[in-house]
């Protein structure tokens, strides 16, 4: 126990130590023996380790909204420490009988909304974006991949995978931790903090992967992952590029996504989840523009992820282009939709819409300074040139704008999608990815 003054009182501060950064059940346990118990959320301190202490009984009642378990077992997953507490002191004003979901602008459920969406943006970077060396293992194939969580995202997308995949042994290493699944069981170990690059974490694998499994454990309690995407990339398929990739993103650009999450700048955020900015590594020779985020991109928060964005990357992947080293923006960083029923239905943005954004697209440009510009679609090309473009006449060169910028014209890959017959989308998929091969060999001109 620690003393703490509060109020000029000293008041005993009761430390609730949880197993593992994602200790769902335990987290559980704790808040409803302590919120029976009646102990109050700044009387304690939440830590993790393993010199859990013994629970209050717990009697009584207690009630936690179906609404508030299923943000919460996202935002557990969230680096920030303060989230347990955080999360503790939601379900104690519930209990004391505050209408706390109803109220939108409550600070403490705003954060734990917010800390929820980046965390579902993590849990699909990784599901998305992890690469996997084929390894031999026990005469047959273990896939081994690598991934630089920005939070505690691996022990419940690892389980989604093992879902997926059940035929494909695999280890994913993360610095917080790995994850092994051979077809039976999935387990657990310490991770790796650092891999420089493909040959580093094969070396570590081979030297290291007899213990690593030795010492893992099943013994985790994991929230369950939410489905939201139903395409992860499959372990087996080769990888464009290297697995290990340390790339990092613009720091000021980071930020700068932050502050557009609060952009007003024109009516499209009201109804929308949460802004989507763009993303990719600083110093990226190329920049993707699409148009705006679509519905998946809403929910999930990052640009390209939904039908569109699968079929953005397949083609990058024929043309030889690995996603992950390009910037992939849109030209307006909201959904804009009408609601039919239980669908959003997309809306193309107007000339305000798309020009009020502008804002957001140059401070872009400008941090990530591209070599390439490339303008998916009407939109986009409107955004970067301030004109109306026709793009089958403008596509499929480099094209000098009046700026000095080099922008390349091609189709939006949602084009593709609804096109009404097979042959007609198989002609245009194509030329698209003959787009993005001569873009692919205008980046490696340099
Ligand atoms: N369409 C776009 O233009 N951008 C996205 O991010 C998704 C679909």
């Amino acid at each position: 126990m620690e003393s703490a003054p509060a109020s000029g009182l000293l008041c005993v501060m009761r430390r609730i130590v949880l197993r593992t950064e994602t200790d769902w059940d335990g987290w559980r346990r704790a808040t409803r023996a302590l919120v029976q118990a009646g102990v109050e959320p700044g009387a304690l301190t939440w830590a993790v380790g393993d010199d859990a202490q013994p629970l209050p009984g717990a009697a009584g009642t207690f009630h936690v909204p179906r609404a508030l378990v299923s943000v919460a077992s996202v935002a557990i997953q969230a680096r920030e420490p303060e989230r347990f507490g955080l999360l503790y002191s939601l379900v104690w004003r519930i209990n004391a009988g505050e209408k706390v979901l109803e109220d939108e602008t409550d600070p403490d459920l705003s954060l734990v909304r917010r800390m929820a969406l980046s965390v579902r943006a993590d849990a699909h970077r990784m599901r998305t974006n992890m690469r996997y060396l084929p390894v031999a293992d026990d005469g047959g194939i273990r896939y081994l991949g690598w991934f630089e969580p920005a939070h505690f995202v691996l022990p419940a997308n690892a389980q989604l995978l093992a879902r997926r995949y059940p035929h494909l042994p695999l280890s994913i290493v993360t610095p917080d931790g790995s994850a092994h699944w051979d077809g039976s069981s999935l387990l657990f170990s310490a991770g790796l903090r650092h891999a420089a690059d493909d040959e580093a974490l094969q070396a570590w694998w081979e030297a290291h992967s007899e213990l690593v499994l030795e010492q893992a454990s099943a013994d985790v309690s994991v929230p369950e992952a939410e489905t939201v995407d139903e395409a992860p990339r499959p372990p087996d398929r080769p990888p464009i590029g290297s697995v290990v990739l340390n790339t990092k993103p613009d720091p000021a650009l980071m930020r700068a996504g932050r502050e557009a999450g609060s952009c007003h700048r024109c009516p499209l955020y009201q109804p929308a989840t949460q802004t989507v900015f763009g993303e990719g590594p600083t110093g990226a020779s190329v920049m993707f523009v699409g148009e705006q985020p679509g519905d998946q991109e809403d929910t999930i928060g990052r640009p390209f992820v939904g039908p569109a964005g699968q079929i953005m990357d397949r083609a990058m992947e024929d043309a030889g282009i690995d996603r992950r080293t390009v910037y992939v923006t849109n030209a307006v960083k909201h959904f804009k939709f009408i609601p039919r029923g239980r669908r959003r239905i997309h809306q193309t943005p107007e000339v305000p819409e798309i020009q009020a954004c502008g804002f957001w697209l140059d401070v872009e440009r400008t941090h990530i300074r591209p070599r390439l510009t490339v303008l998916m679609g009407a939109s986009a090309a409107r955004a970067v040139m301030g004109r109306p473009v026709t793009i089958s006449r403008e596509r499929g060169r480099p094209i000098q704008t009046q700026d000095g910028q080099t922008v390349f014209v091609t189709v939006h890959p949602s084009y593709l999608l609804r096109l009404p017959d097979a042959a007609a989308k198989a002609r245009e998929y194509d030329a698209l990815v003959r787009d993005l091969m001569s873009i692919r060999s205008l980046m490696e001109a340099g």
